[in-house]
Protein backbone atom coordinates (compact mmCIF):
# COMPACT_ATOMS: atom_id res chain seq x y z
CA UNK A 1 0.00 0.00 0.00
CA UNK A 2 1.20 3.89 -0.57
CA UNK A 3 0.66 6.45 2.07
CA UNK A 4 1.44 9.74 0.89
CA UNK A 5 1.16 12.71 3.87
CA UNK A 6 2.08 16.57 3.37
CA UNK A 7 4.71 15.61 0.48
CA UNK A 8 6.72 18.01 -0.55
CA UNK A 9 9.25 18.35 -3.44
CA UNK A 10 11.18 21.22 -4.95
CA UNK A 11 13.91 21.74 -7.45
CA UNK A 12 16.38 24.63 -7.10
CA UNK A 13 19.04 25.92 -9.42
CA UNK A 14 21.18 27.40 -6.92
CA UNK A 15 19.50 30.87 -6.85
CA UNK A 16 15.65 30.19 -7.55
CA UNK A 17 13.87 27.70 -5.74
CA UNK A 18 11.02 26.16 -7.45
CA UNK A 19 8.14 23.93 -5.23
CA UNK A 20 7.40 21.18 -7.66
CA UNK A 21 5.00 19.09 -5.75
CA UNK A 22 2.98 21.01 -2.53
CA UNK A 23 1.27 19.46 0.34
CA UNK A 24 0.56 16.54 -1.26
CA UNK A 25 -1.51 13.54 0.28
CA UNK A 26 -2.79 10.24 -1.05
CA UNK A 27 -3.83 6.56 -0.02
CA UNK A 28 -3.35 3.30 -1.97
CA UNK A 29 -4.51 0.33 -0.29
CA UNK A 30 -2.26 -2.84 -1.30
CA UNK A 31 -3.61 -4.28 -4.38
CA UNK A 32 -5.08 -1.39 -6.09
CA UNK A 33 -5.05 0.60 -8.64
CA UNK A 34 -4.36 4.96 -9.13
CA UNK A 35 -5.09 6.72 -11.84
CA UNK A 36 -2.88 9.62 -11.96
CA UNK A 37 -4.23 12.77 -14.26
CA UNK A 38 -3.23 16.17 -14.82
CA UNK A 39 -1.61 19.12 -17.74
CA UNK A 40 1.87 18.63 -18.38
CA UNK A 41 4.33 20.41 -16.41
CA UNK A 42 1.73 19.47 -13.24
CA UNK A 43 4.02 17.07 -11.52
CA UNK A 44 3.11 13.73 -12.46
CA UNK A 45 6.34 12.13 -13.40
CA UNK A 46 8.19 13.88 -10.33
CA UNK A 47 5.76 12.31 -8.00
CA UNK A 48 6.06 8.87 -9.83
CA UNK A 49 9.82 8.98 -9.47
CA UNK A 50 9.23 10.01 -5.64
CA UNK A 51 7.21 6.98 -4.89
CA UNK A 52 10.00 4.79 -6.84
CA UNK A 53 12.84 5.98 -4.40
CA UNK A 54 14.23 7.57 -7.36
CA UNK A 55 14.17 11.19 -6.10
CA UNK A 56 13.90 12.31 -2.47
CA UNK A 57 11.29 14.43 -1.13
CA UNK A 58 12.25 17.55 0.81
CA UNK A 59 9.51 17.16 3.68
CA UNK A 60 6.14 14.96 4.34
CA UNK A 61 5.64 11.25 4.52
CA UNK A 62 6.43 8.61 1.96
CA UNK A 63 5.37 5.23 3.10
CA UNK A 64 5.68 2.13 0.43
CA UNK A 65 4.09 -1.16 2.06
CA UNK A 66 5.14 0.05 5.14
CA UNK A 67 8.13 1.44 4.91
CA UNK A 68 9.08 4.85 4.75
CA UNK A 69 11.24 6.15 1.98
CA UNK A 70 12.83 8.83 3.71
CA UNK A 71 14.22 6.45 6.05
CA UNK A 72 15.86 3.95 4.18
CA UNK A 73 19.71 3.95 2.93
CA UNK A 74 21.14 3.90 -0.14
CA UNK A 75 21.92 -0.55 0.06
CA UNK A 76 18.20 -0.48 1.48
CA UNK A 77 16.66 1.89 -1.56
CA UNK A 78 18.60 -0.35 -4.28
CA UNK A 79 16.42 -3.05 -2.72
CA UNK A 80 13.23 -1.58 -2.49
CA UNK A 81 14.09 -0.01 -6.11
CA UNK A 82 14.52 -4.08 -7.30
CA UNK A 83 10.64 -4.47 -6.36
CA UNK A 84 9.18 -1.78 -8.52
CA UNK A 85 7.99 -2.58 -12.15
CA UNK A 86 8.44 0.75 -14.26
CA UNK A 87 6.30 1.31 -17.20
CA UNK A 88 7.81 4.21 -19.74
CA UNK A 89 5.68 5.85 -22.70
CA UNK A 90 8.50 5.39 -24.84
CA UNK A 91 8.82 1.75 -23.71
CA UNK A 92 12.65 1.58 -23.57
CA UNK A 93 12.95 -1.28 -25.31
CA UNK A 94 16.63 -2.31 -26.98
CA UNK A 95 16.86 -1.94 -30.58
CA UNK A 96 19.05 -5.10 -31.34
CA UNK A 97 18.21 -7.81 -28.58
CA UNK A 98 14.67 -10.06 -29.84
CA UNK A 99 11.42 -9.53 -27.76
CA UNK A 100 12.23 -12.40 -25.41
CA UNK A 101 15.77 -11.09 -24.94
CA UNK A 102 14.07 -8.04 -23.76
CA UNK A 103 11.70 -9.18 -21.67
CA UNK A 104 14.93 -11.62 -19.99
CA UNK A 105 17.21 -8.44 -19.71
CA UNK A 106 17.02 -7.59 -16.01
CA UNK A 107 15.95 -10.99 -15.13
CA UNK A 108 18.45 -12.81 -12.68
CA UNK A 109 20.87 -14.96 -14.10
CA UNK A 110 19.38 -17.91 -12.76
CA UNK A 111 16.43 -18.93 -13.63
CA UNK A 112 13.97 -21.22 -11.45
CA UNK A 113 11.35 -23.61 -12.93
CA UNK A 114 8.66 -21.30 -11.20
CA UNK A 115 10.33 -18.41 -13.26
CA UNK A 116 10.17 -19.81 -16.93
CA UNK A 117 6.60 -21.23 -16.09
CA UNK A 118 5.76 -17.10 -15.31
CA UNK A 119 7.53 -16.34 -18.43
CA UNK A 120 5.35 -18.37 -20.57
CA UNK A 121 2.32 -17.47 -18.99
CA UNK A 122 2.54 -13.71 -19.26
CA UNK A 123 3.76 -14.33 -22.43
CA UNK A 124 0.39 -16.28 -23.29
CA UNK A 125 -1.30 -13.35 -21.59
CA UNK A 126 0.61 -10.70 -23.50
CA UNK A 127 -0.31 -12.43 -26.51
CA UNK A 128 3.11 -12.11 -27.50
CA UNK A 129 4.37 -16.09 -28.34
CA UNK A 130 4.29 -15.81 -32.12
CA UNK A 131 6.79 -12.69 -31.25
CA UNK A 132 9.54 -13.59 -29.10
CA UNK A 133 11.91 -13.67 -31.59
CA UNK A 134 10.78 -10.34 -33.48
CA UNK A 135 12.92 -6.98 -33.10
CA UNK A 136 11.51 -4.50 -32.06
CA UNK A 137 11.02 -2.42 -34.89
CA UNK A 138 9.13 -5.64 -36.35
CA UNK A 139 6.51 -5.00 -33.71
CA UNK A 140 3.06 -2.27 -33.55
CA UNK A 141 3.37 0.54 -30.57
CA UNK A 142 0.58 -1.83 -28.90
CA UNK A 143 2.71 -5.05 -29.07
CA UNK A 144 6.31 -2.95 -28.01
CA UNK A 145 4.28 -1.91 -24.80
CA UNK A 146 2.85 -5.41 -24.28
CA UNK A 147 6.50 -6.32 -24.10
CA UNK A 148 7.65 -3.19 -22.04
CA UNK A 149 4.32 -4.87 -19.37
CA UNK A 150 6.10 -8.35 -19.31
CA UNK A 151 9.39 -6.75 -19.02
CA UNK A 152 8.15 -5.13 -15.40
CA UNK A 153 5.63 -8.02 -14.60
CA UNK A 154 8.66 -10.26 -14.32
CA UNK A 155 10.68 -9.76 -12.12
CA UNK A 156 7.67 -9.99 -10.03
CA UNK A 157 7.39 -6.39 -8.54
CA UNK A 158 5.16 -5.70 -5.23
CA UNK A 159 4.44 -2.00 -7.28
CA UNK A 160 4.45 -0.82 -10.60
CA UNK A 161 4.46 2.42 -11.58
CA UNK A 162 3.52 3.47 -15.39
CA UNK A 163 4.60 6.66 -16.87
CA UNK A 164 1.94 7.60 -19.43
CA UNK A 165 2.31 3.87 -20.83
CA UNK A 166 -0.63 4.98 -23.50
CA UNK A 167 0.76 8.00 -24.78
CA UNK A 168 1.87 6.68 -28.22
CA UNK A 169 -0.90 4.58 -28.71
CA UNK A 170 -4.07 5.15 -30.42
CA UNK A 171 -7.74 5.05 -28.65
CA UNK A 172 -7.90 1.34 -29.23
CA UNK A 173 -4.58 -0.07 -28.24
CA UNK A 174 -4.55 2.09 -25.17
CA UNK A 175 -7.85 0.62 -23.75
CA UNK A 176 -6.32 -3.07 -24.81
CA UNK A 177 -3.35 -2.10 -22.84
CA UNK A 178 -4.83 -0.52 -20.15
CA UNK A 179 -7.21 -3.61 -19.87
CA UNK A 180 -4.36 -5.71 -19.93
CA UNK A 181 -1.94 -4.28 -17.50
CA UNK A 182 -4.72 -3.82 -14.88
CA UNK A 183 -6.37 -7.20 -15.27
CA UNK A 184 -2.36 -8.70 -14.89
CA UNK A 185 -2.11 -6.55 -11.85
CA UNK A 186 -5.03 -7.27 -10.05
CA UNK A 187 -3.94 -11.40 -10.72
CA UNK A 188 -0.91 -10.82 -9.05
CA UNK A 189 -2.20 -8.32 -6.64
CA UNK A 190 0.16 -5.77 -7.60
CA UNK A 191 -0.31 -2.09 -6.56
CA UNK A 192 -0.40 0.27 -9.87
CA UNK A 193 0.16 3.77 -10.55
CA UNK A 194 -0.75 4.68 -14.05
CA UNK A 195 0.26 8.26 -15.32
CA UNK A 196 -2.55 8.91 -18.02
CA UNK A 197 -3.70 12.15 -20.12
CA UNK A 198 -6.94 10.23 -20.90
CA UNK A 199 -10.08 10.72 -18.52
CA UNK A 200 -11.06 7.50 -20.54
CA UNK A 201 -8.96 5.03 -19.53
CA UNK A 202 -9.99 5.80 -15.59
CA UNK A 203 -12.65 3.51 -15.41
CA UNK A 204 -10.24 0.71 -15.30
CA UNK A 205 -8.74 2.46 -12.31
CA UNK A 206 -9.79 2.15 -8.24
CA UNK A 207 -8.65 6.01 -7.62
CA UNK A 208 -8.18 8.11 -9.51
CA UNK A 209 -6.39 11.64 -8.40
CA UNK A 210 -5.64 14.81 -10.64
CA UNK A 211 -2.71 17.49 -9.85
CA UNK A 212 -2.97 20.59 -10.59
CA UNK A 213 0.57 22.82 -10.56
CA UNK A 214 1.88 20.32 -8.09
CA UNK A 215 -1.27 19.97 -5.87
CA UNK A 216 -4.14 17.89 -6.03
CA UNK A 217 -7.70 18.75 -6.70
N1 LIG B 1 15.22 17.65 -14.22
C1 LIG B 1 14.50 18.75 -14.03
N2 LIG B 1 15.09 19.92 -13.72
C2 LIG B 1 14.38 21.05 -13.51
N3 LIG B 1 13.03 21.10 -13.55
C3 LIG B 1 12.39 19.97 -13.85
C4 LIG B 1 13.08 18.74 -14.10
N4 LIG B 1 12.16 17.78 -14.36
C5 LIG B 1 10.96 18.37 -14.29
N5 LIG B 1 11.09 19.68 -13.98
C6 LIG B 1 9.99 20.63 -13.81
O1 LIG B 1 9.10 20.12 -12.82
C7 LIG B 1 7.75 20.39 -13.18
C8 LIG B 1 6.98 19.08 -13.19
O2 LIG B 1 7.52 18.24 -14.20
P1 LIG B 1 6.99 16.77 -14.47
O3 LIG B 1 7.92 16.15 -15.43
O4 LIG B 1 6.78 16.10 -13.16
O5 LIG B 1 5.56 17.08 -15.13
P2 LIG B 1 4.51 16.07 -15.79
O6 LIG B 1 3.20 16.33 -15.10
O7 LIG B 1 5.05 14.69 -15.76
O8 LIG B 1 4.41 16.62 -17.29
P3 LIG B 1 4.20 15.81 -18.69
O9 LIG B 1 2.72 15.49 -18.75
O10 LIG B 1 4.59 16.82 -19.73
O11 LIG B 1 5.07 14.61 -18.67
C9 LIG B 1 7.79 21.11 -14.53
O12 LIG B 1 7.68 22.48 -14.29
C10 LIG B 1 9.17 20.77 -15.08
O13 LIG B 1 9.64 21.79 -15.89
MG1 LIG C 1 5.63 13.33 -17.26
Amino acid sequence: MIEVKNLCFSRSDGENKENILNQLNLSVPAAQHLALLGDSGSGKTTLLHVLAGLLQADSGLVSVNDQELSLLDETQLTLYRRKIGLIFQHYQLLDCLTVKQNILFQHKLNFPKQDANEFDHLVTELGLQDKLDALPHQLSGGEQQRVGIARALLNKPQIIFADEPTGNLDRKRSHQVVKLLTELCSARKINLVMVTHSHQLTDYFDHVKVLRDGRFD
